[in-house]
């Protein structure tokens, strides 16, 4: 995959030269650029920004660096991402669907916001959440980690993800790693037995309860089978049944 930022603060992506996603750049499974818009401002101070019509606080990045950097590498097909707190929520269903593009342009904005007309160069406005980040750096420095992790390839099994938190519409299980006893804190003994039908079920158990608990949510949308119908049932019962005896 390609990936192409247009920033003001190409620097701010070093981390993505580290860990996982910077040994999937040196495997030659992602290629990231990043783009400084000023370099292509057209006027002699390199602004980037300048006031809004009709008043107002704040300034707005301009058209002119943003359309004269995009002409200067190729994206036909690419699918163009305005970094934009109004835009589409960021989850992980989007990533999955951005995995399978061959290029993903990320457009970074800061001051106050974008001159409207900017928004015609793009595919998608997408939002990390609901809340206001001083640019888009982090923004698309943290989608670009979570799109690339998902590239066949990029991480050692592909199981190492789908069991993932979010990828099979639930929370992931609690897992445990030597020692057996930790100050006293044991590893539940189904995990231990080696035997895997059991360890499947208490696994998918302890999602659907982690789910059920913290992002019931999740739940409305997922598309539980009769097995996983039972298990969440009898956990409803167990915990109603402990409410009424605290009540
Ligand atoms: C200070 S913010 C501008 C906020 C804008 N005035 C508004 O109310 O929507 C500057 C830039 O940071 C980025 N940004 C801020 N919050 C973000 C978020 N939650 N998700 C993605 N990008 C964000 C966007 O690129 C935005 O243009």
């Amino acid at each position: 995959m390609r990936v192409d930022i247009l920033t003001l603060f190409p620097e701010m992506f070093a981390p993505l030269n580290q860990s996982i996603v910077g040994k999937a750049q040196e495997k030659g499974l992602v290629e990231i650029h990043t783009h400084d818009f000023r370099e292509n401002a057209s006027n002699k101070q390199r602004h980037v920004d300048d006031m809004p019509y009709g008043g107002g606080q704040g300034m707005l990045l301009m058209p002119q660096p943003i359309f004269d950097t995009m002409d200067k590498f190729p994206h036909e097909n690419a699918r163009v991402l305005l970094m934009d707190p109004a835009g589409k929520k960021f989850d992980q269903k989007m990533a999955e669907e951005l995995s399978k593009e061959d290029q993903l342009v990320f457009i970074c904005g800061h001051y106050e916001g974008y001159d409207e007309r900017i928004k015609s160069v793009i595919t998608d406005e997408v939002s990390l959440g609901d809340f206001v980040l001083t640019g888009g750096e982090v923004a698309a420095n943290v989608m670009v980690d979570a799109v690339a992790r998902l590239i066949p390839g990029v991480l050692g099994k592909q199981a190492s993800y789908e069991d993932d938190s979010f990828s099979s519409g639930l929370l992931e299980y609690p897992q445990y790693t030597r020692p057996e006893d930790f100050r006293g804190m044991k590893v539940p003994e189904v995990l231990m037995s080696g035997h895997h039908e059991n360890i499947r079920k208490w696994r998918l158990m302890e999602s659907l309860r982690k789910t059920l608990e913290r992002r019931p949510d999740l739940l409305e949308k997922y598309d539980a089978n009769e097995e996983e119908i039972k298990i969440l049932r009898d956990l409803r019962q167990s915990s109603k049944a402990s409410d009424d005896v605290v009540e």
